[in-house]
């Protein structure tokens, strides 16, 4: 088994996804949220690329059971029943619902590699359940840092490390890129809120007032739960 990272997503056709293993990671805070939502009884998160896709989805679907979540620029969608905090996604708010999510990199990234026949959520708040999971997978990880809006993300790459760091532990073998980002995560020394803190994405996040969302998106292995992206839903198996 040897580990590979997209420092940035790119599209993956069905033939370069075979025998690969592919791990979204949004940690601030697409992928945080869907493991929140899902540990907590949401149903299915479809993931949309578009405002108005998301829109147009939910018309196919009875309104009771359906949310509208996501945000762009940070902010919730006007018309949107949620945002994309992932304090929002409480259980008496989604259990049991369907939520159809657009947020601005995050669930882009799902469909770069929607061909695999292998697709989890990655975040720090699952990162030991998902590095165990690839460990039973015959398939190679590919960790996909979903970047900010083409770019490299600090914090999407750190958490990709960290999963990296544990399957490096053991004993798999690892690509250039892969161990550069297991070494940017040991260089943070257990500080990952401070990580989170200096990252472009926390900050703005900290200027839009979502503060409290990074020290929740940091917290490391608060759930065992590991969703996975099929045929256009991420759901829990
Ligand atoms: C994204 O998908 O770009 C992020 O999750 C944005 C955010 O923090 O809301």
């Amino acid at each position: 088994m040897r580990v590979d990272i997209q420092f940035i997503p790119r599209h993956v056709s069905a033939k370069e996804a075979e025998g690969k293993a592919f791990v979204v990671i949004d940690a601030l805070r697409a992928s945080t949220t869907i493991v929140e939502a899902l540990s907590n009884g949401c149903a299915e998160v479809i993931p949309v690329v578009t405002v108005n896709g998301t829109f147009n989805l939910a018309e196919k679907f009875p309104r009771e059971d359906t949310l509208i979540g996501g945000e762009r620029g940070g902010r919730k969608v006007k018309g949107f029943d949620l945002g994309n905090s992932p304090r929002e996604y409480a259980r008496d708010v989604v259990w049991g619902k369907r939520l159809i999510l657009t947020t601005t990199d995050g669930t882009k990234a799902f469909h770069m590699v929607a061909a695999s026949q292998h697709v989890l959520v990655g975040a720090f708040t699952n990162a030991h359940a998902v590095a165990q999971r690839c460990m039973t997978l015959r398939a190679d990880p590919v960790m996909v840092a979903a970047g900010k809006r083409g770019k490299f993300s600090l914090e999407d790459v750190v958490c990709a490390g960290m999963m990296i760091d544990l399957l490096e532990r053991r004993g798999v073998d690892l690509t250039d890129g892969a161990r550069a980002a297991s070494i940017l995560y040991r260089s943070f020394n257990g500080d990952l809120l401070g990580m989170a803190r200096i990252s472009e994405h926390g900050r703005s996040l900290v200027r839009l007032g979502f503060e409290e969302d990074l020290s929740f998106c940091v917290q490391t292995n608060i759930s065992l739960l590991v969703p996975v992206f099929r045929d256009g839903s991420i759901r829990l198996e």
